[in-house]
């Protein structure tokens, strides 16, 4: 199922690497290129809407003394995990593939303070004409059943490179401080494999519970701040 990492098995299991008889070591060293290239292509893509929300960020803070953004955290995702997802979808694992049905290959997440402030940034960042919006998804105002909320979008910037221009598309998603916490420890239940079946439900309807109240307490904390802001 996963070629390279039998392939990458025989490079670490003995000193002296076994390749099978009919390895082809320049179209694997090309492929690696290839392959490195591509990852490169994504992490710049990163770079450049991470410094697309920092400029709003700073510029923000100057116009208004406050920073609406909290902390930027971004990834680009690892080899295995494209593999994993082709392969789940049936979709042949390729870099074209990839490429053309993959959206999240790089992602950025941007962490507010304020429910409000997600939209505002959401808006100000879209509004940009050179960036070109693929997909919303609004979890803030639909809510997962679970209680998952972020604003989620998938866009395509065009990055210069070298010798050619590229639209890199980039999942973003956009959440507040207290969305980002629920989300880590939903994240962290769902991997968590050793889980009894008789505490699933109820660790499910706990979080649910959670995102409840953290999504009214996020309401609360925003008409706190703008009252203390005079806006009524
Ligand atoms: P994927 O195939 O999983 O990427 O889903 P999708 O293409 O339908 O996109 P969606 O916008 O629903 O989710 C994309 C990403 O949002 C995921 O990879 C997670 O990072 C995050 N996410 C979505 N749903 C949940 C959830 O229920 N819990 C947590 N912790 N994260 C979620
Ligand atoms: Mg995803």
């Amino acid at each position: 199922m996963y070629p390279e990492r039998e392939l990458h098995k025989t490079f670490i299991s003995s000193e002296t690497p076994v390749l099978p008889d009919n390895f082809n070591v320049e179209a694997f060293m090309e492929g690696m290129n290839d392959f490195k290239e591509f990852m490169m292509m994504y992490s710049c893509a990163i770079r450049e809407v991470r410094t697309k929300f920092e400029v709003l960020n700073d510029d923000f803070s100057v116009a208004y003394r406050r920073n609406p953004i909290e902390m930027i955290k971004s990834r680009v995702k690892s080899p295995a995990s494209i593999a994993g997802k082709l392969n789940r979808k049936g979709l042949p694992i390729t870099m074209d593939s990839v490429l053309n049905n993959l959206n999240d290959v790089a992602g950025i997440r941007v962490i507010c303070s304020f429910i409000d402030d997600i939209y505002m940034i959401a808006d100000m960042f879209t509004s940009q004409d050179d960036i070109t919006v693929i997909e919303v998804k609004d979890y803030i105002k639909n809510p997962k059943p679970n209680g998952y909320r972020s604003y989620h979008m998938i866009i395509e910037v065009p990055v210069f490179f070298s010798n050619r221009k590229k639209n890199m598309r980039v999942e973003v998603q956009l959440r507040t401080i207290a969305m980002d916490f629920w989300a880590s420890l939903e994240h962290k239940m769902k991997y968590k494999k050793d889980i009894k079946a008789k505490d699933i439900l109820r660790l499910e309807a706990e979080l649910a519970e959670c995102a409840e109240i953290i999504a009214s307490t996020d309401l609360k904390m925003q008409k706190i701040n703008d009252e203390l802001n005079g806006v009524s």
